[in-house]
């Protein structure tokens, strides 16, 4: 096995380890529901028409957005990622930066949207960049996708490939705050994604700890967890609905 640094190299590895994999990961990667989406602009107290989805990646968030009727702008800081964004949304500006320094006006959008990437924020100096592209009243909302682990196959299957995506802020110990904005609320939407073994093995192979792993221990890895969908019946037998919850922080500038 290779040696896996420190733990800030290793996260560093981790936040900039997506590119390479863009398209796998726009291929691969779940949607977020409208629900999700619905919720997290309702924290505004101002009508939200201009949105920023920041760490947009390949746009899934991005499409949804735009779905919704907004005016959406990404901001992205991997080169690989916006191109392949680029190349599926050709109409919205996509803009390369990081959420310590984003490349747009003060008071420019009414919401800033966050997919599945809060966690690689250094959080003072980003929410503090968010605050000043908000427009009073606006709202940040950060949304993640994980495996709705009250299923027991679904709980087993995580155990067994134990990628680390992260769950974000929810955990008691861990709250969120961020100066200059009220407290933040949060709500889950289940929802699922359709799926065969090798779509479901592929979205696992794009996530940052197996793209990090040596070859030996990602291959180990995705063999177990093939198997194991294999002897479950709910995943043995061609697609399956794969079981989900989104989970949405949101908070409002004051
Ligand atoms: C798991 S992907 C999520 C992409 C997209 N939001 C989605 O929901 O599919 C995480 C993204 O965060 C980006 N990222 C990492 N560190 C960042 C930072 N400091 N500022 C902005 N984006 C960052 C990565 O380049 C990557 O595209």
């Amino acid at each position: 096995m290779s040696d896996p640094g420190t733990d800030a190299e290793l996260r560093a590895r981790r936040a900039s380890s997506f590119g390479d994999q863009a398209s796998a990961y726009a291929r691969h990667r779940p949607d977020y529901p409208r629900a999700a989406l619905e919720w997290g602009m309702s924290g505004a107290n101002r009508p939200v028409r201009d949105v920023l989805d920041l760490a947009a990646g390949t746009g899934k968030l991005t499409q949804g957005l735009a779905d919704l009727g907004r005016s959406v702008t990404a901001v992205e800081p991997d080169p690989g990622m916006l191109a392949e964004l680029s190349r599926r949304l050709p109409d919205v500006p996509a803009l390369l930066g990081k959420a310590e320094d984003i490349p747009l006006p003060d008071e420019s959008v009414d919401a800033v949207f966050v997919g599945q990437a809060l966690h690689w924020f250094e959080l003072a100096p980003a929410f503090a960049q968010i605050r000043r592209v908000l427009r009073p009243g606006g709202v940040v909302a950060a949304l993640w996708n994980h495996d709705d682990e009250s299923v027991p196959w679904v709980l087993e299957f995580s155990r067994l490939i134990r990628t680390g995506v992260s769950r974000g802020f929810t955990e008691a110990d861990q709250p969120l705050r961020a100066a200059g904005f009220g407290p933040f609320e949060q709500d889950q939407f289940a929802h699922t994604h359709r799926r065969t073994i090798e779509s479901l093995l592929a979205t696992v192979a794009t996530h940052s700890l197996l793209l990090v792993a040596s070859d030996d221990d990602r291959d180990r890895r995705l063999a177990e967890a093939r198997a194991y969908l294999e002897s479950v019946p709910e995943t043995g037998t061609g697609e399956f609905d794969y079981p989900l919850v989104t989970t949405v922080l949101r908070a409002r500038r004051s």
